[in-house]
């Protein structure tokens, strides 16, 4: 997938560390001494395979790398009643996806040699004075000290000193509705505390990167409870069960439009949350749902989650229409979507696929496997790939199938030629991850971006 450069300060542990020393004499002195095993790769990168510390202080850089997983919401977050310490108006609750087809990657470095905080994303140096970015920043470095003095954990107090390189990079467009921001905070904030020895909590640093990110740091069904602390303390996300709890739960994601959104969450929201009677009127709905939505998850009912996630993704777009100047995120390919999947579901009566949207064109499909191949041979018959086009499916493998004369008959609909771009075929994952292969950092001996 392209990799648009740039993007989200405007809104990935399992366990392992490496640390590298910036020069080569540094690098050849601590084999000799220490008997850390340096190498190169076949790539001609230097592989640093056991951390080596101890050896020439004023050399050392630590570098950590982690990866952070999308997540798509199921009820949706919209509206903030604290714009700094990003507060939501109602709880919302998401999905996690896989990281084998989404992922954010971060890496971290520190080192006593480094004048400056530096960020690059995907690609491109970004301003680190970004109120978000800093935000982030400066909890961890907090929660480091408050640990540090407590005497709680192995928090780092090296590093805590130095300044530190950060380089994030996304394996899916970003800003395309995707939930981008959601990955990047996610994994910022993971990485950050993996390189600071911090372990519990970290939502309620997340979310200040981006709400959304909050729900990222867990894998399976994730809640952020909106809370009713004035400080945030209590404004977290949690796990309401893992990725194993439902394993028959698939995603597609019907890419539409890869094209950045015309307006960011941050700013759609804002003006909602000033025009819109209808978002007020969302936050009395919202907590009931929410109670039916984790009931629906642990009893796995496939009839309630779709139902109540396509309302409320229905109900989502509707605020957006109610709010003034209208923001209008679905474009006539979203609504054939929806339109498509009623029909398909009328037709086999009951509800086999669901939709919902966020804020951009592309649709995000839960389904069960049994329903997977047929519905893909669905999208590809009414949305006709271009010829000679990008590749149309990716992700998960499905099994070609056809799709019957009756089947047509009932959802008859003209198909639309390229109307979608290609579908990503995924499933529900885990949450962040520490990645153990040092020849993954994304940033070099010289402590910049390895590209
Ligand atoms: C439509 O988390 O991107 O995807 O907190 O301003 O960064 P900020 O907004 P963001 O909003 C996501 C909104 C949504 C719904 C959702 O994910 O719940």
């Amino acid at each position: 997938m392209p990799v648009t450069p740039g993007d989200w300060p405007g809104r990935a542990l399992t366990c392992c560390e490496a640390s590298a020393n910036q020069s080569g004499a540094a690098a050849r002195r601590a084999r000799g001494v220490t008997g850390s095993r340096w190498s190169r790769a076949d790539s001609g990168r230097l592989d640093v395979s056991v951390p080596s510390m101890a050896e020439d202080k004023g050399k050392e850089m630590k570098l950590v790398t982690c990866t952070a997983p999308v997540n798509i919401a199921v009820i949706k977050y919209w509206g903030k009643r604290n714009e700094e310490l990003i507060l939501p108006i109602n709880s919302s609750l998401s999905v996690t996806l896989h990281q084998d087809q989404l992922k954010s990657t971060t890496t971290v470095a520190a080192s006593r040699d480094f004048k400056e905080d530096r960020i690059w994303l995907n690609g491109k140096e970004e301003n680190i004075n970004h109120p978000r970015l800093q935000s982030c920043l400066r909890e961890i470095r907090r929660l480091a000290r408050k640990r540090r003095s407590s005497g709680d954990g192995n928090s780092n107090t090296l590093t805590l000193h130095h300044k530190i390189h950060i380089c994030s990079v996304n394996n899916f467009p970003t800003a395309a509705g995707l939930a981008s921001s959601a990955a990047g905070y996610a994994c910022l904030v993971y990485t950050l505390a993996k390189l600071h020895g911090l372990e519990g909590e970290l939502s309620e640093i997340a979310r200040q990167g981006s709400g959304s990110a909050c729900r990222s740091m867990y894998g399976g069904f994730v809640q952020w409870i909106m809370g009713v602390k004035e400080d945030g303390s209590d404004s977290i996300a949690q796990q309401i069960e893992p990725e194993t709890h439902w394993p028959e739960l698939c995603v597609l994601i019907l890419v539409v439009s890869a094209e950045q959104k015309p307006v960011g969450s941050t700013a759609g929201m804002r003006t909602s949350v000033k025009t819109s009677p209808l978002l007020k009127y969302r936050t009395e709905i919202v907590p009931k749902r929410m109670k039916e939505m984790i009931e629906a998850i642990k009893r796995q009912d496939f009839e309630l989650f779709g139902q109540l996630t396509m309302k409320d993704s229905n109900q989502f777009h509707a605020t957006c229409l109610d709010t003034f100047p209208p923001i209008f995120y679905l474009s006539d390919i979203s609504k054939r979507i929806i339109n498509l999947v009623h029909r398909y579901n009328s037709h086999f009566g009951e509800t086999r696929v669901v939709y919902t949207f966020d804020a951009g064109p592309n649709a995000v499909i839960y389904t069960r496997k049994q329903h997977v191949d047929e519905f893909v041979e669905v999208v590809k018959h009414y949305f006709p790939p271009e010829e000679n086009g990008e590749q149309f499916l990716k992700g998960l493998p499905v099994n070609p199938v056809s799709v019957s004369e009756h089947l047509k008959s009932s959802i008859r609909m003209e198909p639309v030629k390229a109307g979608i771009q290609y579908i990503i075929n995924t499933r529900v994952g885990p949450g962040p991850q520490l990645i153990e292969d040092s020849n993954l950092h994304l940033l070099g001996e010289d402590g910049l971006p390895k590209q």
